[in-house]
């Protein structure tokens, strides 16, 4: 079984709360020693998913197995996991170090393994100094390591997180963010990381599990979810894109304006005159101040808005009814400003082709009111 330790396994996992279907028949492995997100909007059921494998909630039906174990009717201090959430938790009456070792005394373990293993999980987070303090003392940066070495102070090979960033502001959650990818890495345990926070998930995690009405839309490492997002709903979850609704064509997509836009990279099959999808990603538009003449997607518009991000430009063009975002790095030659009449241009290896499913609609409208 060693070889199993760390690993995590559903297998048509449901969880219903009266008639709402709140995880439907998932499957996942996680492999041991892995770094996992599960990413989606609030009300997926990302946290009832790592509730039923922390032994808070049992599934209605599937199995779950942890370290090789099947978990059914094993209460939670007994699997081998522990948890850490957005709201530390944390006793306010007792020291960083008696938080830490409480689970430990509770199970009767001896004073002075309390003490060794104490300092140990302080050590990995670095927070000995401030063993003594009390956690209204501390920082809310500081109060979450301590969570972290309190979950971890007893060693399990995997550790659930649900959202334990989320309450840091952005500079504390980045630092946070690099540390937490570190001690994972270095001690090899299994991180099951729930975020609704697409970079956060980008930046930290092996593969990304996105989620969307209890299921899993695509498991895949962040590379692969951003350049091949298998429908609309992750092309517009992981990074930003601009959408276009219209129906199929044999070549693309003709949008609801009448336009034809031209797609050489369809990710799904989407029988013409089907309702679909079509988009393009920010940075995979080119501007211009004249009409370029071999582009087989071009749009025209007038600049209604230009951000500076540091090492890229961030234009809105208005075109038609609509605004299309656009990101060009600052070196660029060419530089735009409110109201320059522009000429939005794309390649057709640059757009993806989806079917269009209610929900991705409502998603491509709200990006369209967002951009
Ligand atoms: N204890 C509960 N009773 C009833 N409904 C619940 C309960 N917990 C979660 N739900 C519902 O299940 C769905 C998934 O919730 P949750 O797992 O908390 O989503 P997420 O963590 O992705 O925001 C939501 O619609 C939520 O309202
Ligand atoms: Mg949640």
């Amino acid at each position: 079984m060693s070889g199993d330790r760390g690993a995590v396994e559903l297998e048509g996992v449901t969880k219903r709360f009266g008639s709402m279907v709140a995880v439907d028949s998932m499957n996942l492995l996680v492999q041991p020693g892995e770094f996992l997100s599960l990413l989606g909007p609030s009300g997926c059921g990302k946290t009832t998913t790592l509730r039923m494998l922390a032994g808070f909630e049992q599934p209605d039906s599937g199995f779950i197995r942890i370290s090789g174990q099947y978990v059914q009717g094993i209460p939670p201090y007994k699997r081998d996991v522990n948890t850490v959430f957005q709201h530390y938790a944390l006793f306010p009456h007792m020291t960083v170090a008696e938080n830490v070792a409480y689970g430990l005394r509770q199970k009767g373990v001896s004073k002075s393994e309390i003490a060794s293993k104490v300092a140990e999980a302080l050590d990995m987070v670095q927070m000995s100094k401030l063993a003594e303090r009390k956690p209204r003392q501390m920082s809310g940066g500081q109060q979450q390591r301590v969570a972290v070495a309190r979950a971890l102070v007893n060693r399990p090979s995997v550790l659930l997180l649900d959202e334990p960033l989320g309450a840091l502001d952005r500079k504390l959650r980045e630092e946070m963010q690099i540390e937490l990818k570190l001690l994972q890495s270095r001690l090899g345990i299994t991180f099951v990381f729930v975020t609704h926070d697409q970079e956060e998930a980008m930046s930290m995690s092996d593969r990304i599990a996105i989620m969307l009405d209890g299921h899993i839309e695509q498991l895949g490492d962040p590379e692969t979810v951003y350049e091949h997002p298998s429908s609309a709903f992750v092309a517009g979850f992981i990074g930003r894109n601009n959408f276009w609704q219209g129906v199929a064509t044999e070549h693309g997509i003709r949008a609801d304006d009448g336009t034809i836009f031209v797609a050489s990279r369809p990710e799904e099959d989407v029988p013409n005159e089907l309702p679909a999808l079509s988009a393009v990603r920010p940075e995979c538009i080119n501007l211009s101040a004249e009409q370029p003449a071999d582009m087989a997607n071009v749009a025209s518009g007038v600049v209604a808005g230009v951000s500076h991000f540091g090492d890229v430009l961030q234009y809105v063009v208005t075109s038609g009814q609509r605004d299309l975002l656009v990101l060009t790095p600052r070196a660029h030659a060419a530089r735009f400003a409110m109201g320059d009449n522009v000429y939005c241009s794309w390649s057709p290896d640059d757009v993806y082709l989806f079917s269009a499913r209610q929900a991705d609609i409502v998603m491509a409208d709200s990006e369209n009111l967002e951009s």
